[in-house]
């Protein structure tokens, strides 16, 4: 487990192996949520073991569902039913997780008692008045602080199915509408200005709750009740991202990554990668539980800047971290645009991205929505000179992609709160050790 506050990176050695990373955070949460509200019981393999998704988890039991963790990664969900959840007196902490929050904020909508969700000091700051909105269209009644955390759900509200055109593209957002509509009489559709990954929808069906989906529009009836079913959770490839990214960039690197969910809504860092002339094959392709997964076999190779082709943008929003140090290694200038969303995630990723590489050496220009990063060398003193100390603004992602950007610095990095690894990929560090990272506790 990742405890450490700090973490110390340096050059390691060139990254070979085979490296398995956890389950898939998305999917990991949709599977407690879907199981607590099906009959019957539904079984997880393959379950993150992250702070996120337990949070989700204790949520759940807190709502008086059985839920039991007989292994690493597996649990057994005891559903209720749609109408079994019982009230929590206590508020209802979801931590650092903006999927637990803004789906359940959806479910809870529909219950028949009062809720209050909680969350950290980073989720407290980000924005809900996106999901508070829409729902509030099918006739929710939600208070918050300002369009802030604490959200306050009022139960007994009777909602009503309706159509949803979100001016966001946040499977979020159109989660937690779809979880909603489970309890609205009527159809409820939602559309959305790009598509965004589908797994509540797939998994919806999965359940037996017929969810019509197609990029970018997702209809349901409610009141169908859900059937509990087995999960297989694949590897995620958010996580799987730190490690692509790290083998390209250390010279003599051949790593090979199992099983990796490849749902296209999820894999846009890998187009954008071969576009900069990474060496990254696809092998041993199959489906497991409705979703593809494969090898990914990656080589060292030298990257050029490009322009990010803007219809990538959601299907990659969460590798925008490392693909800003892939950047900052590549022969000319990287162009992102389109990706206001990275200001209001678990930090914002813009600025929080372009302060840690201007510290090594990057030149890179903020712009509201994105960024353009010059390729350069990366240099960090040595420690006691003080010039090299990275925040992570406790987001997890931006501490991981640091920890990769010091595999090619010259020099030592030290990353200041890494705590929050644990939430989306714990034993990270020891995982990047054994495929060959300079990374230790500070
Ligand atoms: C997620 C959706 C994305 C992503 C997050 C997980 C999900 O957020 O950044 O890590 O599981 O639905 P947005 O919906 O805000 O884009």
């Amino acid at each position: 487990m990742t405890t450490a506050t700090d973490w110390i990176a340096q050059r390691g050695a060139a990254l070979h192996g085979e490296v398995l990373v956890p389950g898939d955070k998305s999917v990991s949460h949709r599977a407690i949520m879907l199981g607590a509200i099906a009959e019957g019981v539904t079984r997880i393999e393959g379950f993150l073991e992250g702070e996120d998704t337990r949070a989700t988890a204790a949520i759940f039991r807190q709502l008086g569902v059985r839920i039991e963790a007989p292994g690493d990664g597996v649990r057994n969900v005891h559903g209720v039913g749609l109408h079994g959840l019982r009230a929590s007196q206590e508020p209802l902490d979801c931590g650092n997780a903006g999927t637990a929050m803004r789906l359940l904020t959806g479910l809870l909508a529909g219950q028949a008692f009062n809720s209050t969700l909680i969350g950290d000091a980073s989720l407290s700051q980000r924005p809900m008045q996106r999901v508070i909105d829409p729902l509030a269209a099918l006739g929710a009644h939600i208070d918050s602080n300002d369009g802030r955390a604490p959200l306050r759900i009022r139960g007994g509200q009777r909602l009503r199915g309706s159509h949803i055109d979100l001016t966001v593209a946040s499977a979020q957002l159109k989660s937690a509408v779809l979880l909603a509509g489970l309890y609205a009489a009527g159809e409820t559709r939602v559309t959305e200005p790009h598509p965004t990954r589908d797994y509540t929808e797939r998994m919806l069906t999965a359940f037996g709750a017929p969810c019509e989906f197609s990029p970018g529009i997702a209809t349901l009836r409610g009141g169908v009740m859900l059937r509990g079913t087995d999960v297989h959770v694949p590897a995620d490839f958010s996580s799987a991202a730190f490690f692509l990214v790290a083998a390209t960039l250390v010279p003599g690197s051949d790593l090979l990554l199992r099983q990796v969910g490849m749902n296209p809504r999820r894999t846009g860092l890998l187009h954008v990668l071969r576009m900069m002339g990474a060496y990254i094959v696809e092998e041993a392709a199959s489906v497991q539980g409705g979703e593809p997964v494969c090898d990914l076999h990656v080589r060292h190779a030298p990257l050029r800047g490009i322009e990010v082709p803007v219809q990538h943008v959601p299907d990659m929003i969460d590798e925008f971290p490392i693909l800003f140090v892939a950047a900052a290694c590549a022969q000319g200038a990287t162009v992102v645009r389109g990706a206001a969303e990275l200001r209001v995630k678990e930090s914002d990723r813009i600025a929080v991205m372009a302060t840690g590489l201007r510290a090594l050496g990057i030149h890179i220009e903020e712009t509201p929505d994105g960024a353009t990063i010059h390729g350069g060398k990366l240099q960090s003193g040595t420690l006691h000179e003080g010039g090299n100390v990275i925040q992570s603004h406790g987001d997890h992602r931006i501490a991981m992609a640091f920890a990769v950007a010091a595999q090619v610095a010259e020099g030592e990095v030290l990353i200041g709160d890494v705590a929050n690894v644990a939430t989306s990929f714990p034993g990270f560090d020891a995982l990047a050790r054994r495929a060959g990272f300079g990374l230790r506790d500070a």
